[in-house]
């Protein structure tokens, strides 16, 4: 099958390795030449770096960048089996790239969009035939990350989504099933992360270097949500915090903070312009966490209770399974488990103890329970999720 990529910024790029690696002849398409010329430039980059850690030989190398042929006209799309877009987020720019390729494409191409924040409905619904547009969503950087959030619009026709996934395992990727919702899986699940950690900052419980210092340490995590935050970018993540909020018709689950959007405003946007929660100029000195394992176990439960309790509502809200949930949140952020199966182990009476003693003392509906948590607490049971993660 030909793969057609539109937009060969850092995604589109990246997707194309993914697809010319796994064998596929890539058309990649741009709007500059430059745009173009950078993307073949870091496939080659990237494709030695396996080389040279013996992964793949220089014949192999030089074959796969063959593969991705770059052009910046939409007609080499016309026998292509599969087109994505990974162009700018921007829903106007979007509908009109589909309205314009779309009389290009053959009758059985499927369009796909890589779009982390847009509805795949309202994508799908400009285009003429929309039952075979879906989402395919690929975390960054995409020839690294296992996950990839399969999306189907509500036109979407049945069996599509099947098909996708079996081409993603070919592909070496861990495809799991999303509702059409906000943020699809991780974008959400992963939100209390950030948002609950900022206002355990913002309440003066304690400091960024003690909370990053908890979730690393005591949780496990690979970054802790304030460097993790300083390492995409506050004007990356905080435009996700506040498109899910809106999406979310205001649920104050997601309210974005204001301690947030005013480093965005400083232009303090993190670790690409040298500041953010931390320092990153040279020779600045970085805070030391306070490392008393009480305080540090008691910011990892709230932050973590948080986080359970927005997967047991995607659960709820059948946003996706039990087992994509969990692939979903160890896959595409490397959280060190499954939120269910966590939540399982922490006992699930506890988890809702924690939740509801956060409402009580708050009384905001910010920390409401899951009503699916609680249930489950009311019948003994537990998640209890048959997971096998491939590894
Ligand atoms: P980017 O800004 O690196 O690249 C976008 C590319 O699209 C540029 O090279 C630009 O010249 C090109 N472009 C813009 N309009 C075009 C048009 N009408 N026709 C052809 N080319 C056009 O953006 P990035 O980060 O690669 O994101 C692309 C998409 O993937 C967005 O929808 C984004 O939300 C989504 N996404 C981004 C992730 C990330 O971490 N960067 C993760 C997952 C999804």
């Amino acid at each position: 099958m030909i793969i057609g990529i539109i937009g060969s910024g850092a995604m589109g790029a990246g997707i194309a390795q993914v697809a010319a690696t796994a064998g596929h002849t890539v058309r990649l398409l741009d709007q500059t030449d430059a745009a173009l010329a950078r993307a073949e430039q870091s496939i080659r980059a990237n494709l030695h770096k396996l080389g040279e850690k013996g992964k793949l030989s220089v014949a192999a190398v030089e074959e796969t960048v063959a593969r991705v042929q770059p052009t910046r006209d939409y007609l080499d799309f016309s026998d292509c089996g599969l087109v994505l877009e990974a162009i700018v987020e921007d829903l106007g720019a979007k509908q009109q790239l589909f309205r314009q390729i779309e009389s290009v494409l053959s009758v059985d191409c499927i369009l796909a969009s890589n779009t982390s924040s847009l509805s795949i409905t309202s994508l799908a619904a400009t285009c003429q035939h929309p039952e075979r547009f879906i989402g395919i969503h690929f975390f960054n950087p995409a020839p690294l990350m296992q996950l990839v959030e399969v999306i189907p619009a509500v036109q979407t026709r049945a069996g599509l989504a099947q098909e996708v996934k079996q081409l993603l395992h070919t592909w070496g990727k861990v495809p799991v099933l999303a509702q059409d919702t906000p943020g699809f899986i991780v974008n959400r699940v992963a939100r209390p992360f950030y948002g609950e950690a900022i206002r355990i900052l913002e309440e003066g419980l304690t400091d960024a270097a003690t909370i990053d210092w908890a979730m690393t340490e005591l949780g496990g995590f690979r970054m802790g949500p304030f460097a993790l935050m300083d390492f995409i970018g506050h004007d990356v993540n905080y435009r996700v915090t506040e498109s899910v909020f809106t999406a979310f018709f205001y649920d104050p689950r997601y309210k974005p903070s204001f301690t947030q959007k005013r480093l965005l405003e400083a232009g303090y946007l993190g670790r690409k312009s040298g500041r953010g929660f931390y320092e990153y100029r040279e020779g600045a000195a970085q805070p030391e966490p306070n490392r008393d394992p009480n305080l540090g176990r008691m910011v990892l439960h709230r932050i973590l209770v948080m986080l359970i309790n927005e997967a047991a509502e995607a659960l709820a809200f059948q946003v996706a399974s039990k087992e994509d949930l969990e692939l979903a949140m160890t896959k595409g952020v490397n959280y060190p488990k499954g939120l269910l199966t966590w939540a399982d182990e922490l006992g699930l009476p506890n988890v809702l103890r924690t939740l509801d003693q956060l409402y009580d003392d708050y009384r905001e509906d910010r920390y409401r329970a899951s009503a699916l948590l609680r249930r489950l607490v009311r019948t003994e049971q537990s998640f209890s999720p048959s997971v096998s993660l491939p590894s």
